[in-house]
């Protein structure tokens, strides 16, 4: 099995997210960003509080970049949760790349200080990959809503792990 790596956000990978701001990679999200907002978004992940949010690169083994995973902050349900997003660039995908730079942020996100209790995804209910690695990651299937994302209005499956079941079943 190839081992992946995820290193932190760094200012050199404004050209990873331009590769991943085509029609075929955002037919889920509404298309394309402009240039402006990819420009934006490169600077928000450069800016991002540890304490909230953690953007990654996904690294090959050969050290390629071939993807982006992260994790924020979000209240959901009446809770504080972390949610997660990712992409991988279309030459690197269906080798189970995306499970597995999401095993490795799950980890992350089960260490960090927060202790939240669940990490939660939203795809698209017409994204079969992302829902494919929501389900191949363990997440459960807790239902769907309709919400805005990146201003258009988007039908998703809300999924959610919990990241803690050791300390819930000592809790009850
Ligand atoms: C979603 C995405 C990251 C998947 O990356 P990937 O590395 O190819 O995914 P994996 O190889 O890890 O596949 C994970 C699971 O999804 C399934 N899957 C992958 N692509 C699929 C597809 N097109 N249709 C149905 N299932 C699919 C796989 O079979 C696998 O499940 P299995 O282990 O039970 O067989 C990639 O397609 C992508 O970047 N898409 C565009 C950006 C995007 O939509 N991001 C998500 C926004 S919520």
């Amino acid at each position: 099995m190839e081992t992946l790596r995820l290193r932190p956000w760094s200012d050199d990978d404004l050209p990873l997210l331009r590769d991943a701001n085509t029609p075929e990679m955002t037919a889920h999200l509404n298309g394309p960003e402009s240039e402006q907002q990819v420009r934006d978004r490169h600077r928000r992940y450069l800016g991002l509080d540890p304490a909230e949010a953690k953007m990654f690169v996904v690294l090959d083994p050969q050290g390629t970049e071939v993807g982006a995973i992260g994790y924020w902050t979000v209240s959901w349900r009446d809770e504080r949760a972390f949610e997660t997003g990712w992409f991988v660039l279309p030459e690197a995908q269906g080798r189970g790349i995306a499970s597995r730079a999401l095993a490795l942020l799950i980890e992350d996100a089960r260490a960090h200080p927060a202790g939240l209790r669940h990490l939660v995804a939203f795809p698209g209910v017409g994204n079969a990959a992302s829902n494919g690695v929501c389900r191949r990651a363990g997440f459960e299937l807790v239902g769907s809503s309709a919400g805005e994302f990146r201003g258009f209005q988007l039908q998703s499956h809300e999924w959610a792990l919990d990241l803690h079941p050791q300390s819930a079943r000592l809790e009850s």
